[in-house]
């Protein structure tokens, strides 16, 4: 099968961030995987470069566009080195190959009247490179909720696109493929945007002369986001390249939410109109956001360099952590802390020490030799048939666009392989020569595992494989998928090596100065739990007629995957026929979510709008009364009390609560 699968072509006016990394990283493990299945794969990525932008970076640092986006372009190229991207294609806006499609395409649509010439006069947002009508502006200022800069009144001749004439075929097309735009939230967005209406598009800019000249009237150049969209078939070579017959139409264009909506609309349209097929998912992932809720962006200098942090950590952790931290549909929390304690604790201390330790025993209990191994009992079965499953769910996950959620499935793995050496104690069977034939099986299948656990993760953090080849001394043991369900594949008598650890633990004071969150909350933990149990038994004599059996004790990485957000109540009402139930709406950041909550005997629904509640936002969806409930929201409850938890600081919709 084919998969031709791309990122946005990313503004060089500024060298690439992490924000600009997720995309790149989730698209690439992607593109990874699915070589891995022997699909024939096109990954591609680039830079967006005729925009207005460029030209007033590029005047404000003094250089001509061309050399500063030289400069730029490169630091991009090594990013994605280091990184180890594996895209198939670089294109850029400013070459040749691309610019010749852009023409092309517009003299086309001219040709055909879909293209018409008028005059512009509205409003610009040249840090969105968008236009916006008057009465869209927000208090004189761009709508974007993630801009709200400055606009500037444009009065110009300009060519336009007749969008309107496409607007039914459009959202036809949206309603008959309910895959084409994804997530589910941002697919509504755009069927309302699309249903307020489309107005013509205008298509040249004459006020600068930096871009695509328009082929008939060349004192316009292309406006950017047309010039921009069409590097998706340019770079195939359209309208007859080899490629592009092979890879057109695109399996999944990925992207952050904020653009979107370019895909979702103008590129379509463009498409339609030229009587191509249109690709066949649009996805829109969240955004990192620091820890004080502000987006990850160049503009806001809020962002680390990624170079640095890359010599800090390596490249595998940073892929591992960024895709780890974007839980699907949401945004993420970018912070260097976190980014050290996922190392610590998934890389080195999950995946790393199960790799050392096992490793160390066959060293120990078979001289590095890869034993014969005997027969199967419940724990190996049991550890063979989740491969499968782990895989298989691994695999759907991606599909999904979802690669957190695939490497939760890989860590279920990671997890149950960790409890498999507790549950068969090697050091103990070692006891005992009588036992020679458990311990090979054991000691046998810790290599397995480690193949495994190499084929799964190898889409993610290349790297992995890399440093497990010497120590399983076997090459080719990672490329194909397939594999990581199959087992008895590597040879008894093989040679393995310990190595050293293939993530060492990271302190993170070592660059910070400060003390390590770590260590410091290990300590704090060890004290709280302690004192914990304390007020536990103190509190119980009090309430012990109420009060729940606590359940069972949870670590810290169980409780981290509930994902609690803080959401403001901004309609409530109660559900007919049932007097338990409320049906609130409720903003969580750029979303808004519909949930059912079981309050309505303790809350009037006015009291509830405008109030900051506590949201579980990664809870499956649940039906109630026929109303799908997209999460939960807490509550405490005692003697028949109940109160909904609430923040009364001005804390913004969407943060995280820890
Ligand atoms: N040039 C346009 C895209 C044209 S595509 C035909 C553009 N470029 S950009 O440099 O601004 O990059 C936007 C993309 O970068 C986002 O859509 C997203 O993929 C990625 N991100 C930038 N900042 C981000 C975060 N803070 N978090 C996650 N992704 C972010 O728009």
């Amino acid at each position: 099968m084919k998969y031709y699968i791309t990122t946005p072509i990313y503004y060089p006016n500024s060298s690439p961030h992490i924000g600009t990394a997720y995309t790149t990283i989730a698209a690439d493990a992607m593109a990874r995987l699915r070589r891995m299945k022997g699909d024939d794969v096109y990954f591609l990525t680039g830079t967006d470069e005729n925009a207005q932008k460029i030209v007033r970076t590029a005047e404000n640092a003094g250089v001509d566009p061309h050399t500063y986006v030289d400069g730029i372009v490169k630091r991009f190229r090594e990013l994605w080195e280091l990184l180890q991207i594996s895209n198939d294609d670089f294109i850029r806006t400013t070459e040749d190959r691309h610019a010749k499609v852009v023409q092309y395409i517009f003299n086309r649509l001219y040709e055909q009247g879909d293209i018409y010439k008028s005059e512009y006069e509205g409003w610009y947002c040249t840090p969105c490179e968008t236009f916006w009508t008057e009465n869209k502006l927000v208090d004189g200022k761009c709508p974007n909720p993630d801009c709200g800069r400055e606009v500037e009144l444009l009065k110009e001749e300009s060519y336009f696109f007749k969008m309107s004439k496409y607007q039914d075929r459009l959202l036809k097309h949206i309603h008959e493929n309910p895959d084409f735009i994804q997530p589910l939230s941002r697919r509504n967005e755009m069927i309302k945007f699309i249903e307020g209406g489309l107005e013509d598009l205008c298509v040249s800019r004459t006020t600068f002369n930096w871009g695509i000249k328009v082929p008939f009237d060349p004192k316009h150049v292309v406006y950017v986001w047309l010039d921009a969209l069409i590097n998706y078939i340019s770079a195939l070579g359209y309208p007859d390249g080899e490629n592009y017959q092979k890879y057109w139409p695109a399996e999944v264009h990925l992207m952050g939410k904020d653009i979107v909506r370019f895909h979702s609309i103008i590129w379509p349209i463009t498409l339609m109109a030229l009587d191509v097929p249109l690709p066949e998912k649009v996805f829109g992932h969240g955004w990192f956001l620091n820890r004080e809720g502000g987006k990850i962006s160049k503009s806001r200098g809020n962002v680390q360099d990624s170079f640095e942090l890359i010599r800090r950590y390596g490249p595998d952790p940073i892929r591992y952590f960024l895709l780890r931290e974007m839980q699907f549909g949401m945004d993420g929390t970018y912070s260097e802390d976190d980014l050290v304690e996922r190392l610590n604790s998934d890389l080195a201390n999950d995946l790393g020490n199960f790799v050392s330790r096992t490793l160390a025993m066959i060293v120990k209990y078979n001289q590095g030799k890869v034993p014969v191994p005997g027969t199967d009992t419940i724990l190996e079965k049991e550890l063979k048939e989740l491969s499968l499953l782990v895989k298989n769910g691994t695999e759907a996950k991606m599909l999904d666009c979802d690669p957190a959620g695939a490497l939760e499935f890989v860590w279920q793995y990671v997890s149950r392989c960790n409890k498999y050496v507790d549950e068969t104690a090697p050091w103990t069977l070692a006891k005992d020569p009588a036992n020679k034939e458990r311990l090979d099986t054991v000691l046998y299948t810790f290599v397995e595992a480690i193949r495994i656990l190499g084929i799964l993760c190898a889409p993610f953090m290349p790297g992995v494989p890399e440093k497990l080849k010497p120590l399983l001394g076997t090459e080719g043991l990672f490329n194909d998928w397939e594999q990581a369900a199959r087992w008895n594949i590597i040879q008894p008598g093989t040679v393995i090596q310990k190595g050293d650890p293939i993530f060492p633990r990271i302190d993170i004071s070592v660059y910070t100065g400060e003390e390590s969150k770590e260590s410091a909350g290990q300590e704090k933990q060890k004290t709280e739990s302690k004192e914990g149990k304390q007020i536990m038994q103190e509190g119980a004599k009090d309430i012990s007629k109420e009060m729940v059996p606590l359940k069972e004790e949870i670590t810290i990485d169980e409780f981290g995957k509930m994902d609690l957000r803080v959401v403001k109540v901004l309609r409530a009402e109660k559900v007919e026929k049932a007097d338990k139930l409320l049906r609130l709406e409720v903003e969580m950041g750029n979303e808004i979510r519909t949930i059912v909550s079981g309050i309505a005997q303790h809350y009037a629904p006015d009291d509830l709008v405008g109030k900051k509640v506590i949201l579980v936002a990664n809870l499956k969806p649940a039906k109630l009364r026929g109303i799908e409930s997209q999460g939960m929201i807490l509550a405490a409850s005692h003697n028949g009390e109940l109160e909904v938890l609430s923040v009364s600081k001005d804390i913004p919709t969407g943060a995280q609560v820890k």
